[in-house]
């Protein structure tokens, strides 16, 4: 699935077209990666130098300075990022309903895992709270640095500080990574009043993040995910995070397909992100991942809920067990 505010953000910001913004930021961004022929019909009006055959991937963020890890505070220290009551979610084409009262609290600086059999919803509730319009939001709340995120559109819930990184990350072709990264951050920094960076100010600023994800120079030169392996896309999507910072991640399942070196980094990369006033939620089905990015909290989810609440204990009983340990069903 293509999702990309990021983007989004960064094509109406430099081409200055608000319809961009207005008409579009509901559609583009979503569109299914194998959708070539909707993709080019929808894009074949604007602007565009790039050429955008394919998908168009999605990196939802703010600018928020990221650099030391820390997950543990006293309730007394923290305040609510995200709040989100009794959600309920359907799919907006057939009206089905997949998210069935999900209840989550996240406070600045903690790491959330949510864990779950295939198919209970995770994903759904992720792309929920940025926005998706494949899902209409049915009841319930969701409150994120005490605003009404339902109330937002996609590119502002980015420009408020999420940042979702994708079950499978699609390629641009024809936009290099440097490009693609130079333009959301700018256009971040005008939304922010803050000067653009030129190529090479910016450059300066994504040099020692490329150390941060292990990543080598060439990789800004090439198009965006295309060619990339599946550890080097997550290694981009994590670069994507460091570049344009965001007060909350959501990771949907940054663990799939990495060798354990690449997870080593990645984990790495996302460890050295956190700060006391950002968060992370992560979608994972494995143990491993938490073993490297200590969550404070992890959920299960079934059926549209999440149906418990604990530590890593969960995650060590699902590793032995499997859902069944758990399941309440
Ligand atoms: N856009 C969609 N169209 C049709 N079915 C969907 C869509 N999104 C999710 N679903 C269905 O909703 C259920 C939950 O999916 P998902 O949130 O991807 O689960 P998970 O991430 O936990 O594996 C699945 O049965 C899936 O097929
Ligand atoms: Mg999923």
């Amino acid at each position: 699935m293509a999702y990309c505010s990021a983007f989004t953000t960064a094509m109406s910001m430099a081409y200055g077209s608000s319809s961009f913004t207005t008409s579009t930021t509901s559609l583009v961004p979503y569109l299914p990666s194998n959708s070539t022929l909707s993709m080019m019909t929808t894009f074949s009006h604007l602007p565009f130098r790039f050429n955008l055959r394919r998908s168009v991937r999605i990196a939802t963020a703010s600018l928020s300075a990221v650099n030391s890890p820390s997950t543990s505070f006293s309730d007394s220290q923290k305040s609510l990022l995200l709040e989100v009551k009794d959600l309920t979610a359907v799919i907006a084409e057939t009206k089905q309903e997949i998210l069935k009262g999900v209840n989550l609290v996240v406070y600045e600086g903690e790491v959330h895992a949510i864990m779950g059999k295939n198919g209970s919803g995770k994903s759904t509730f992720a792309k929920v709270l940025v926005g998706h319009p494949d899902y209409e939001v049915t009841g319930g709340s969701i409150v994120f640095k005490g605003s009404d995120l339902l109330e937002m559109e996609p590119e502002e819930r980015s420009l408020a500080g999420l940042f979702m990184s994708f079950q499978s990350p699609v390629e641009i072709p024809g936009v290099s990574n440097i490009d693609f990264l130079n333009m959301a951050y700018n256009a971040r920094r005008r939304k922010l009043g803050l000067a653009e960076l030129g190529p090479i100010e910016f450059y300066a600023y994504i040099f020692p993040k490329l150390d941060l994800v292990n990543m080598k120079t060439d990789f800004l030169n090439r198009n965006v995910n295309e060619g990339f392996s599946g550890g080097e896309r997550k290694r981009n999507e994590i670069l994507q995070l460091a570049v344009l910072g965001a007060e909350m991640a959501i990771l949907d399942e940054i663990d799939s397909g990495l060798d354990v070196d690449a997870l080593r980094d990645v984990a790495k990369a996302v460890n050295g992100l956190l700060t006391p006033n950002n968060s992370v939620l992560m979608i994972t089905h494995y143990l491993r991942l938490l073993e490297f990015i200590k969550p404070s909290r992890i959920h299960v989810m079934e059926d549209g809920k999440i149906v418990k609440t604990g530590d890593i204990s969960i995650a060590k009983l699902l590793e032995e067990e499997g859902y069944k340990a758990i399941s309440t069903s």
